[in-house]
């Protein structure tokens, strides 16, 4: 049985996703210990009670330094020992300690086709606002590891989704949710859960 951390943000879409699938049966073998948010009133946070898993907050706000917030987030994943993490919209960059402790157990969804629109300052509505500025016809999801970068570990999975004339940054953030993000992070965690990764 693969225990997975999930570490939130928002609205949660994308760990409803993973609720789902593990309810549903597209996702085995795989159980989420809790959730993780940095953000007390996270959406994503409630998902997670009402499917009853344990939600933990640890926000950096709490801490007097980025220092004493990397350490107690450690701390706090270490207890938990999860086989997997999983990043589903969590706006934190992780600490470099806990990469070296779980290299290649890290994995993390990106809302374009990496190495485009990906990196700092590449997150939510910015990715697409930038894919329209640009005018790209495709663009879709990533899911890749976590490395000591942002967005550059190696890609698991991708998916492409059509960029629609007259598509607003919302529109497109949309169909990029529902017909990529929601399909391949459930996928890959599935993947992973059952060695075919
Ligand atoms: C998603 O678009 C994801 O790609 C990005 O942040 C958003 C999180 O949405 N990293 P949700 O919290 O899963 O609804």
């Amino acid at each position: 049985m693969l225990k997975i951390l999930v570490c939130v943000s928002g609205g949660g879409t994308n760990l409803q996703a993973i609720i789902d699938g593990i309810a549903g049966g597209t996702i085995t073998n795989t159980e989420i210990m809790a959730v993780i948010s940095n953000n007390p009133g996270a959406f994503a946070l409630e998902r997670a009670k009402k499917a009853g898993i344990e939600g933990i907050c640890i926000s950096p706000k709490d801490f007097s330094d980025r220092a004493a917030f990397n350490e107690a987030f450690l701390k706090k994943v270490d207890e938990l020992a999860p086989d997997l993490i999983v990043l589903a919209g969590f706006l934190v960059n992780i600490p470099k300690e806990m990469v070296e402790h779980y290299p290649n157990r890290i994995i993390n969804i990106h809302p374009s086709l990496i190495p485009s629109f990906c990196g700092t300052g590449y997150y939510g509505l910015k990715v697409h606002e930038a894919a329209l500025a640009r005018g790209v016809k495709v663009s879709g999801a990533t899911v890749h590891f976590v490395d000591a970068g942002t967005d550059t570990g190696p890609i698991i999975m991708q998916k492409a989704v059509e960029v629609m004339p007259g598509d607003t940054p919302k529109e497109l953030q949309k169909r990029i949710m529902e017909q990529a993000e929601w399909v391949i992070l459930p996928a890959a965690i599935d993947a992973i859960a059952n060695g075919r990764l």
